[in-house]
C-alpha cells in the first residue's frame, strides 16, 4: 500500500514510525512532514489543506490511502473532496467526512449531540451576539470559574476560563462582539465548570465497529505543577492508573457506545479516530470534548503501545471490516516528555541547531517542530521533540526519557521535569 500521511507534528512522526513497522507498507509520503518523518518516507512540500495539490500528488504517485493527522483538513472536508471526485473516490481516507468532523469543528454541534444521546457532559447553553444579554443572565446562574468556548476551530485557544463574573462578561463581549476568534466565536458555548482529573480516550472506528486504543494523560500547562499558560501538550503517560477497568467500562457504556450509535443514527459514516476528552468527576466520567483526530503528544505514547499492524487496522476502517480485526496492546507503560523552544507558548525563535540526537539510548525521539537544513536538524516550532520511553512502571520509563532529554541540546531548550509525577 502506498500511503500519503498529512501533517507535520509529533503525532505524524509517531504514525509514520508505526506504519513503517507494517509489512503492508509500500511507499510512504508525508506532507509536509518534519526532520523525523524523513527516516520513514519522503517529505512532500504540500499543505494538508491544499486539496488540489493533494489530488495531483495522489494521482501521480499511485497512492492507495491518505491518513489525515490534524483536524483542519478534515473539518474543511478533505474526505468529502475525495468522495466527490471520480478519480479519487476509491482511494481510502482515514479521517471522518465533514459531517463527522463537526464533533470537533463545532462545539455547539458536539454539545447538542451529547445531549441528544444522553452522554454525560457539563450543562451548557449556546449564545450569539443577538442573545448576549441572555448569556449574561445565564452566567449569573453558574458559579465561578466560568467556561467559555468559541464554537469553531481556534487553534486550540478557543476555550477561556475566567474566574470572576466581570472577567467572564468582558471575555464574552470580546468573543461575540469583537470577533476575538474571528468567525469561530460567532457562537459561544458557556458551560458549567467540572472539577476532576482529565484523561484522553481514543477510538478507531469504521462507522460500524470500533476499537478502544490505550488511554493517555496529557500535561497541558507550560509550568511544573500544572501552572502557567496552556500549550499543545508537554508530555503524556499511558496507561493512566485511575482509568482502570471499572472506569473504562463506564466510559465505554456511557460515552463511547452512545457516540457510535448516535453517529449511525445521524447517518454519519465515521471512518477514523475519535478522541474523547474525558474528566473523572469523583469516579464518574464526563465528556469535555470530542476531537476528530488523534491527540498530540498522546499519539507518542498510544501508538508505541499498539502491537497490532496499524495498516491492517486502517484497511479494516476503509473496508468497514474492523469488527473482524484484533487489537493487541502492550502492557508496558509508555511516557513522553516534550522538549520545547524557549518562550513557547508565547513568542519563540526557530532555526536553532539540534545536537545530541545520535546519543539517545533506549528512547524514541519523535520529532514535532523540526526541519532539516544544510544537513543539520534545526528547530522549526514551539514543540520540538517528544522523547518517548517504555518501562515496567511510570518511574522506569520516565528515568529513560529524562536522561535522554538531557542529551538533546539546542538554544532555549525547556521541558517539564514533573511529567507523570502526579500518577506515581
Ligand atoms: P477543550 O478545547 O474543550 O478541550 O477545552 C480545553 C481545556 O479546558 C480542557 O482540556 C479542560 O482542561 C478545560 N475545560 C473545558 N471544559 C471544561 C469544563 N466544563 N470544566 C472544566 N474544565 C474544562
Ligand atoms: N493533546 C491534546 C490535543 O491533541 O488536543
Amino acid at each position: 500500500m502506498n500511503i500519503l500521511l498529512l501533517g507535520s507534528g509529533g503525532r505524524e512522526h509517531a504514525l509514520a514510525w508505526k506504519m513503517a513497522l507494517s509489512e503492508k507498507l509500500g511507499s510512504l509520503f508525508i506532507a509536509p512532514g518534519n526532520a523525523g518523518t524523513l527516516e520513514y518516507g519522503e517529505n512532500i512540500n504540500i499543505s494538508p489543506t491544499d486539496f488540489e495539490a493533494v489530488k495531483k500528488f495522489v494521482l501521480e504517485n499511485e497512492i492507495n490511502m491518505v491518513v489525515v493527522g490534524p483536524e483542519e483538513p478534515l473539518v474543511k472536508g478533505i474526505h468529502d473532496f475525495f468522495l466527490a471526485d471520480e478519480k479519487l473516490k476509491n482511494i481510502s481516507v482515514i479521517g471522518p467526512k465533514k459531517d463527522g468532523a463537526q464533533l470537533e469543528g463545532s462545539k455547539d454541534f458536539s454539545k447538542q449531540f451529547m445531549m441528544k444521546y444522553y452522554i454525560p457532559t457539563a450543562k451548557y447553553k449556546t449564545f450569539t451576539k443577538e442573545t448576549i444579554s441572555d448569556a449574561f443572565a445565564f452566567l449569573q446562574t453558574l458559579s465561578p470559574p466560568y467556561v467559555l468556548k468559541a464554537d469553531g476551530l481556534a487553534s486550540g485557544k478557543g476555550v477561556v476560563i475566567p474566574h470572576t463574573i466581570e472577567e467572564a462578561k468582558k471575555e464574552l463581549e470580546e468573543m461575540l462582539l469583537n470577533e476575538r476568534f474571528g468567525n469561530a466565536s460567532e457562537k459561544v458555548v458557556i458551560e458549567e465548570f467540572l472539577t476532576g482529573i482529565e484523561v484522553s480516550v481514543f477510538v478507531l472506528t469504521d462507522g460500524k465497529n470500533y476499537k478502544i486504543l490505550p488511554a493517555a494523560k496529557d500535561y497541558k500547562r507550560i509550568g511544573e505543577g500544572d501552572t502557567g499558560l496552556n500549550t499543545g501538550g508537554m508530555g503524556a503517560v499511558s496507561p493512566v492508573p485511575f482509568a482502570d477497568s471499572t472506569f473504562m467500562i463506564k466510559v465505554e457504556e456511557e460515552i463511547i457506545k452512545p457516540t457510535i450509535i448516535g453517529l449511525q443514527t445521524e447517518n454519519i459514516t465515521y471512518k477514523g479516530f475519535i478522541f474523547f476528552g474525558i474528566i473523572n468527576v469523583g469516579g464518574e466520567p464526563f465528556l469535555i470534548e470530542y476531537n476528530c483526530r488523534m491527540g498530540d503528544p498522546e499519539s507518542e505514547v498510544v501508538f508505541p503501545r499498539i502491537k497490532s499492524d496499524i495498516l491492517d487496522l486502517f484497511e479494516g476502517v476503509a473496508t468497514q471490516t474492523l469488527g473482524k480485526k484484533k487489537i493487541d496492546i502492550d502492557k508496558q507503560t509508555a511516557v513522553t516528555v516534550m522538549l520545547v523552544s524557549g518562550g513557547y507558548p508565547g513568542d519563540y525563535e526557530k532555526g536553532k541547531i539540534i545536537s545530541g540526537l545520535d546519543l539517545i539510548e533506549d528512547s524514541i525521539p519523535f520529532h514535532a517542530g523540526t526541519t532539516e537544513k544544510d544537513e543539520k536538524i534545526i528547530t522549526n516550532g514551539g514543540r520540538v521533540i517528544a522523547v518517548t520511553s517504555y518501562g515496567k512502571t511510570i518511574e522506569e520509563a520516565l528515568k529513560k526519557s529524562f536522561a535522554n532529554a538531557e542529551k538533546i541540546n539546542y538554544e532555549g531548550k525547556y521541558y517539564r521535569k514533573d511529567i507523570g509525577k502526579d500518577l506515581i
